[in-house]
Order: C-alpha cells, then sequence, then structure tokens
C-alpha cells in the first residue's frame, strides 16, 4: 500500500486520522504520535476511531489500528493544565474500575495544580498506560469486559454534547463519573464513602472541580444520553461498580440497565448538590 498517514496531535486529531485511514480504501496504514495526556495514555490505546454526526458523538466509526504509536511526554510541557487534567481523570477512571491499589497509587502522586516534574509525569502517563492495557489485554474490543471503560461516559458524553466543545471529554467525564457514582450509591451498589472519594480524588487531587454548567437541566442531560451511542432501544444502560476497584456485573453484563425515573432522580440531586455548593463558594 503506498500511503502512509502521520496523526501528529491530541486525540481529537487522531480520531480524525484514524477514521480518514480507515475509510481510504478500506483500511490504509498510519501512524500516532499523540502530544496530549488523553492521546498518550488514552485514545491511541483503543482502536475505536469515531466522529460526531449531527445528534451525537461518536455515531459514525469502526475499529482500526495504528502501525505504530510514539509517545514522548516532552510534548506534554506544553500542554495547558486543563487539557492535562482531562488525561488523567481516565487514569483515575481505571483505578475505580479495576484496581483500588491504583487509586492509593494516584492519591499518593497526584496533586491539583498538575505541576509535575519530568520524570513524575513520565512515570505518571506510564502507570495509567499500563493500567488501561492491563483491561484492553482481556478485551481490546471494548465490547465485554473491557466496556468497563466506559464508566461515566454515558453521563459525560451527554455533558461533552451538551456543551459543545466547552468542556473537554475529561472534565465532561469527571462529572459523569461522581454522577455514575451517585447513581451506584442509590441502587445500593457502593458506600456514601466510595462516592466521597470520587469527589476526593477529581476535585481535592486533581483539581477538576469547575461547577456544573447551570445551562444544563436533568431533562436536557435524559435527552441527550438517550440518542448516545449505548442506547439499545429506549433503555439507559450503565456502567456501575460493585466496590472501589470492581464493576457490578450483573447476569454476566457490565451495562446495566437503570430505571430511567430513578437516574432522573440522581441527576437532578446532583445538579441541585452542585448549585449549592458553587453558591457556598
Ligand atoms: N477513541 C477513543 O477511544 C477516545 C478515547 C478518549 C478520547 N477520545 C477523543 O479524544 C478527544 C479529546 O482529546 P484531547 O483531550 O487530546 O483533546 P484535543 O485533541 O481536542 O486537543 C486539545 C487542544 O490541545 C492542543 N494541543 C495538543 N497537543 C498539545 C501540546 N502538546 N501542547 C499544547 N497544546 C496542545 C490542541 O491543538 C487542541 O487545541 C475527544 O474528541 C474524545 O472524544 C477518543
Ligand atoms: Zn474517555
Amino acid at each position: 500500500m503506498p500511503f502512509l498517514i502521520l496523526a501528529f496531535g491530541g486525540g481529537t486529531v487522531g480520531n480524525i486520522v484514524g477514521f480518514t485511514a480507515g475509510m481510504i480504501y478500506r483500511g490504509i496504514r498510519y501512524i500516532e504520535v499523540p502530544t496530549t495526556m488523553t492521546g498518550q495514555t488514552d485514545s491511541t490505546l483503543s482502536n475505536k476511531q469515531a466522529i460526531n454526526s449531527k445528534t451525537g458523538k461518536n455515531h459514525f466509526g469502526f475499529y482500526h489500528a495504528p502501525i505504530f504509536i510514539w509517545v514522548d511526554t516532552q510534548y506534554l510541557k506544553t500542554e495547558p493544565d486543563f487539557s492535562k487534567r482531562s488525561g488523567i481523570i481516565e487514569g483515575i477512571k481505571n483505578g475505580f474500575i479495576s484496581d483500588a491499589t491504583f487509586l492509593d497509587y494516584l492519591e499518593k502522586v497526584l496533586h491539583p495544580d498538575v505541576n509535575f516534574t519530568e520524570e513524575e509525569l513520565y512515570q505518571l502517563s506510564f502507570n495509567i498506560i499500563i493500567s488501561k492495557l492491563k483491561i484492553l489485554k482481556q478485551d481490546p474490543s471494548e465490547k465485554h469486559y473491557g466496556i468497563i471503560l466506559e464508566y461515566g461516559h454515558t453521563f459525560g458524553h451527554g455533558i461533552e454534547w451538551l456543551e459543545k466543545g466547552k468542556f473537554s471529554h475529561g472534565e465532561a467525564v469527571s462529572f459523569g463519573m461522581k454522577i455514575a457514582a451517585e447513581l451506584g450509591k442509590e441502587l445500593g451498589l457502593i458506600s456514601e464513602e466510595d462516592v466521597n472519594r470520587h469527589y476526593y480524588l477529581i476535585e481535592d487531587k486533581l483539581g477538576f472541580n469547575n461547577p456544573f454548567p447551570n445551562t444544563i437541566t436533568a431533562e436536557k442531560l435524559m435527552d441527550a444520553m438517550i440518542v448516545d451511542n449505548k442506547k439499545t432501544g429506549k433503555e439507559l444502560r450503565f456502567v456501575l461498580l460493585d466496590k472501589v476497584g470492581q464493576c457490578y456485573n450483573p447476569e454476566g453484563d457490565f451495562l446495566v440497565t437503570v430505571d430511567q425515573e430513578l437516574v432522573k432522580k440522581v441527576v437532578e440531586n446532583f445538579i441541585y448538590k452542585s448549585q449549592i455548593s458553587s453558591n457556598i463558594n
């Protein structure tokens, strides 16, 4: 095959190039050189390539792997803090869904200004990559066990979509994880303490503590989620925790259908709580 494309940039460039490479002649070779935390530790490891449609995220896509990925954490030196946080949040997610000891590690090394030495940044990126690869090794399709990587993403994609670029993917997922934790508590799966650990890691340790956007209502978020790509018919399905470091898997399925009224109630309470805390601050 005479063509070879280079994807040099963040996760957005990686997905657009991966999608384009997969479509040309039913798939040509491409190389990824990710330059953001999200690109280096998360998006390039999935071979999922997707673009949005007019009505929602990732509506067109397929699997297409690069011939190799070249990661150099030197690129992260110029990455803005909010963008770095957006990548690290997926590492926090990996701990919650698959490895409680990884959360202990993150609690030690993270600090809200995300100002790391070169060595610290290298180690952190490397460890987040490993945390995701351990999951992908078991299910590279991300459809069965690997679907746990979608923790917080059903809510997150809805928020990301509604904010139309005002929030990064990672920041939207950070809210999504907090709401998923609240939903897990409401269903009696995890404790208040487990939920508080989400807030502690995301807000106090990572510094992702912007207020929830006041333009998003529970109704809007519910509507956005219903057109999200994970829906089956009209049901809303979520990845939920069984405990810290493990996902809930009733009857062999990590995607759990939850009554829409209950989801809406949890979202309403979350928005109410966020409004109160942003008024206090
Ligand atoms: N396919 C997947 O499995 C998967 C997983 C996670 C995220 N994603 C996708 O990735 C995208 C988010 O990726 P992202 O967080 O890298 O954002 P991004 O690609 O949108 O980049 C964010 C910004 O950072 C700039 N930038 C890139 N590298 C830089 C550097 N080294 N220094 C300074 N600025 C730099 C970019 O120009 C851009 O303005 C979303 O579209 C998301 O849906 C896909
Ligand atoms: Zn993600």
